[in-house]
């Protein structure tokens, strides 16, 4: 053939060529949906398990409502369309029944921690993935944190309680106060002295001391490194500064940790008679072979940070704007508390006088029930052999999860969910068997939080001392959108919550 004949000929062949691919593309992409929707209708695990039809087949659209941080408030509704049991992706359903919540969080349970759980925080108890490891690190905590140990340090977090009071005094006539902010600076003041040696500084100064700032850029990065590996590898290697100093937020708080551990041993050595937390932590340690070394101890104060300051000033912070709206509850909870001694606390009660306050714990269980601070569910895997729950079967490696913001909000067993009623907790001090099955804002079984007797001390404290002391209301430049919220994890209020104390005998 002459070269003139090959150009006539080769535009039809190639045309011919071009709509061959086509064609072969189309039939490619008909089969591979044929193959997905009778995978999805006929052979699939989970093609019996109701959800949108969307996550049948792929999990962005769940991905995009997380990165929304709608992720709690979707799939709650999406429970009330679909029932106890929703399919969220391919490979993920949530729960709201009882033997789900045995399942996976109970004592007995050996469901894992989902692989999410690796980037979020570096190497400690709470991103063990594995039930053994797990189990090692957290024998070598435990002792730290229980009630009486946590009971030893109360006078330390009374001081930072009574630090707080003297800003609410202060700062009365300084124009509207966010106390969102000074119960954050609270948290924070209480673990810089129980976990580090000493307070952060945020309860002495107007703005949040840097290492707030990278908590709260870290809570993004870690969840982002989480569902985006890859992608968050790449973007890591871009040459902007901005950028870099983003994606380094928590290299600073480790680094804050080893400068804090390195300055605690300093000045009290390993064998100081403190009260706090650290201070166990290390006796214990160099008691045991097999203890922490100083990098590890370094790590979980780190973590033990993050963990409990934004959790605590959450609950705080909805805590007071519910009872900014009940001045008929506070008087209550005030004659409760007349004849609690306040007088060597210099405004602050002691703890032990305080733990069987029936309302003053029944304001707290309610606004950890309307309000837990981490509402999604607990992401877990399904162990190796597959499990049968709620009358499914899931294969190994299914995630699977219980939301509380759900379970919470069960009419059946907490009568109008979205009232604010410790009533409820009244007639049932303990809960009924119902409710203790579904109350889960610490979690539950060996992976449950380690810091609920801190937490609830600390909760106890302020509470008490502040409403003994002030009648609180809403600043008038409060709105109720401030208060909605995202979640990431743990819930992110949408702006300040405004509120004016003024001490009851004025
Ligand atoms: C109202 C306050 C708090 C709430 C609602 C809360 C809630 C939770 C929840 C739901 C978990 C389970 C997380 C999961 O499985 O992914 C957890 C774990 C944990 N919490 Fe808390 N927390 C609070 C305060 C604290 C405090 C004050 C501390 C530190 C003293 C703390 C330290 C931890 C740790 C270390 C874990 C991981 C435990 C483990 O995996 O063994 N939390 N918390």
């Amino acid at each position: 053939m002459s070269i003139q004949n090959f150009k006539q000929v080769l535009p039809e062949n190639g045309n011919v060529m071009v709509v061959k691919g086509l064609s072969l593309g189309a039939c490619a992409i008909l089969i591979y949906v044929t193959w997905q929707i009778l995978y999805v209708r006929l052979f699939s695990p989970l093609r019996n398990v109701p959800g949108p039809f969307l996550a049948k087949f792929s999990g962005i659209w769940l991905l995009y409502i997380e990165m929304a941080g709608k992720r709690a408030k979707t799939v709650h509704e999406l429970h009330r369309k679909y029932g106890p049991v929703v399919q969220l992706a391919p490979s993920e359903v949530s729960f709201t029944t009882v033997d789900a919540i045995e399942a996976l969080y109970g004592v007995q349970s050996l469901f894992p921690k989902a692989p999410w759980y690796k980037n979020m925080t570096r190497g400690g108890v709470f991103n063990r993935i594995e039930h053994g490891p797990h189990r090692e690190r957290r024998k070598l905590l435990n002792h730290a944190f229980s009630p009486a140990s946590v009971n030893d340090m109360a006078p330390l977090i009374r001081d930072q309680v009574q630090k707080l009071m003297r800003v609410t005094e202060t700062h009365r006539s300084q124009g509207p106060q966010d106390f969102r902010h000074w119960f954050r600076m609270l948290s924070f003041d209480v673990s810089g002295t129980v976990f580090l040696g000493q307070p952060f500084g945020g309860l002495d100064c107007e703005k949040a001391p840097q290492y707030i700032e990278d908590l709260d850029s870290a809570f993004i990065v870690w969840d982002l490194r989480g569902r985006f590996p890859t992608l968050m590898r790449l973007i890591s290697t871009l040459p902007s500064k901005a950028v870099r100093h983003f994606l380094t937020a928590d290299d600073r708080i480790y680094a804050h940790g080893v400068v804090a551990f390195d300055g605690y041993l300093a000045r009290h050595g390993r064998q100081s008679g403190r009260k706090d937390l650290l201070t166990k932590i290390v006796k214990r340690s160099l008691d045991q072979k097999e203890g922490l070394t100083d990098a590890q101890v370094a790590g979980e104060i780190s973590n033990l940070t993050f963990a409990a300051t934004d959790t605590s000033s959450n609950s705080l912070t909805y805590l007071f704007w519910e009872l900014a709206k009940q001045p008929d509850l506070q008087a209550q909870m005030r004659e409760e508390l007349k004849d609690i001694s306040v007088s060597a606390g210099a405004g602050v009660p002691d703890h032990r006088d305080l733990l069987n306050l029936p309302l003053l714990n029944a304001v707290i269980n309610e606004a950890l029930r309307k309000h837990p601070p981490v509402p999604m569910g607990l992401l877990r895997a399904i162990p190796t052999g597959g499990k049968k729950i709620s009358g499914h079967f899931f294969p190994a490696k299914t995630i699977v999860s219980v939301p509380c913001h759900t379970t919470h909000r069960d009419p059946e067993v907490f009568p109008d969910p979205e009232s604010f009623s410790p009533q409820r907790w009244l007639e049932h001090p303990n809960g009924t068997d119902e409710m203790r099955k579904l109350y889960m804002p610490f979690s539950k079984g060996m992976r449950n939080c380690i810091g609920q007797p801190m937490a609830l001390l600390t909760m106890r404290l302020t509470v008490a001392s502040l409403i003994k002391r002030y009648a609180v209301t809403l600043n008038e430049t409060m709105k109720p959108e401030n208060m909605e919220w995202t979640d990431h994890f743990l819930v992110i209020p949408n702006g300040g919550c405004f509120l004016d104390f003024t001490p009851v005998n004025e």
